[in-house]
């Protein structure tokens, strides 16, 4: 699968990381930045990657930033995308089958990389649910 991916400073060791690891399992990840660990702004990335996967380029998007939280704020400010923070395994799930996600956030202060990869493997698999959870997403979309 193609992933867009992108951190700012406080993500970028994870990032490297997680792009080995979607290399490794077979997918076609392309970094969006930052490029190393020199102090820059979240939203820059957020809006380069959020913006690959809203063009359908990319059928998903990882993003990660030191807490998840000015990454999910940014991402989900370009129409079509919906980030979510992801901690387990739960909400991965849940957020692909309920809510459809196309893009996981990580916070890199609150996770583990083995867990993130773990995480980002079922998140990947999982398929949205459809039927009253369709809906709600529709619902989602017509907001303005
Ligand atoms: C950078 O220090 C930090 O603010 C950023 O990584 C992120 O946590 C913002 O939400």
């Amino acid at each position: 699968m193609r992933i867009a991916v992108g951190s700012d400073h406080g993500g970028f060791k994870l990032k490297t990381e997680l792009l080995k690891f979607l290399k490794a399992s077979g997918h076609r990840p392309r970094d969006f930045g930052t490029f190393s660990e020199e102090s820059c702004d979240y939203p820059v990335f957020a809006a380069a990657a959020a913006k690959a996967v809203a063009s359908g380029r990319f059928p998903r998007g990882v993003l990660i930033c030191r807490t998840g939280i000015g990454m999910v704020i940014a991402a989900n400010k370009v129409r079509g995308v919906r980030a979510a923070v992801i901690h387990d395994e739960a909400c991965a799930v849940s957020s692909r089958k309920h809510n459809d996600s196309n893009i996981a956030v990580f916070g890199s202060r609150f996770i583990k990389p083995d867990k993130a990869k773990k995480i980002l493997k079922i998140w990947l698999k999982t398929r949205a649910a459809g039927g009253r959870h369709r809906r709600r997403v529709s619902q989602i979309e017509r907001i303005k």
